[in-house]
């Protein structure tokens, strides 16, 4: 697991899309695993920046978002189709037809996660997942409690998510109490993880999955489980790490790392 700790959200935000960058350079047809919330907004500007300006290609890319409200139709501000669609799609050249999010209005649960795991496979499974933590730790919706080896399915939101949610959604609208999520065992099969926190509202949870044991209470902590997975922190995200200088220390002395000027 590496560990990466950047001054500011820009910085962040930069260095990961030089990873997307990086994976689409290696392999053109990539299958990307999208995350939403307000953590990747940065990286996604920073990606639609490279698209316009540096001609970056996502002509052959496929993607996969981690989740979806159950009961908002596409074109609802809160879904998550809207917010993919806003932050990166439309300004993008990813084929529709390869853009891949959970459906928040079919009727038929099971059946439409089995098709999405399967539809993952199809596509040769996920080379990059970005991924967000909430406050609680979790990655994508699979909350506390939520098993390490999980599926995509339905899940129950937790009662502290669905508060935090109520803001965004007017008084007569109804906040959404489940989503459709990725498992905790569908991202850990993605080939590398790329989870991305910023601001001090984090450092508690990102402390927990990165320094605490492995537990489904924090499922974010499954990413010390991966062979290949990096955590992108802004300054105060990275506030509540014990190990912090020697995060620091490995980062300035990887292999083939440039010397330090003396
Ligand atoms: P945020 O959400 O990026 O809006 O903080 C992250 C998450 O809950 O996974």
């Amino acid at each position: 697991m590496e560990v990466i700790i950047c001054k500011t959200y820009e910085d962040m935000s930069v260095r990961a899309a030089r990873e997307v960058a990086n994976a689409l350079n290696t392999k053109p047809n990539a299958v990307l695993g999208l995350a939403t919330g307000s953590t990747p907004v940065g990286l996604y500007e920073e990606l639609v920046r490279r698209h316009r300006e540096e001609g970056l290609d996502f002509s052959q890319v496929t993607t996969f978002n981690l989740d979806e409200y159950v009961g908002l139709r596409d074109d609802h501000p809160q879904s998550y189709h809207y917010f993919m669609k806003e932050h990166l799609l439309k300004d993008i050249n990813v084929p529709p037809q390869n853009v891949h999010i959970p459906s928040g209005t079919t009727r038929n649960h099971i059946a439409f996660c089995a098709w999405y795991e399967e539809r993952i496979r199809e596509c040769g499974g996920i080379d990059l997942q970005v991924l967000g933590i909430g406050g609680d730790g979790h990655i994508a919706f699979n909350e506390p409690g939520s098993s390490l080896g999980s599926r995509t399915r339905i899940k129950t939101l937790a009662e502290q998510t669905i508060k935090d949610n109520a803001r965004f959604f007017s008084e007569d609208e109804e906040v959404p109490i489940y989503a459709i999520t990725m498992g905790v065992g569908t991202i850990l099969e993605a080939r590398k993880l790329m989870l991305l926190a910023s601001g001090e509202n984090k450092a508690e949870a990102v402390a927990q999955a990165i320094e605490g044991p492995v537990t489904s209470m924090i499922t974010a902590s499954a990413l010390q489980l991966h062979h290949d997975s990096v955590i992108l922190l802004d300054e105060p995200a990275a506030g509540k790490l014990k190990m912090r200088d020697y995060y620091q220390w490995i980062q300035d002395n990887k292999p083939g790392a440039p010397k330090a000027e003396v």
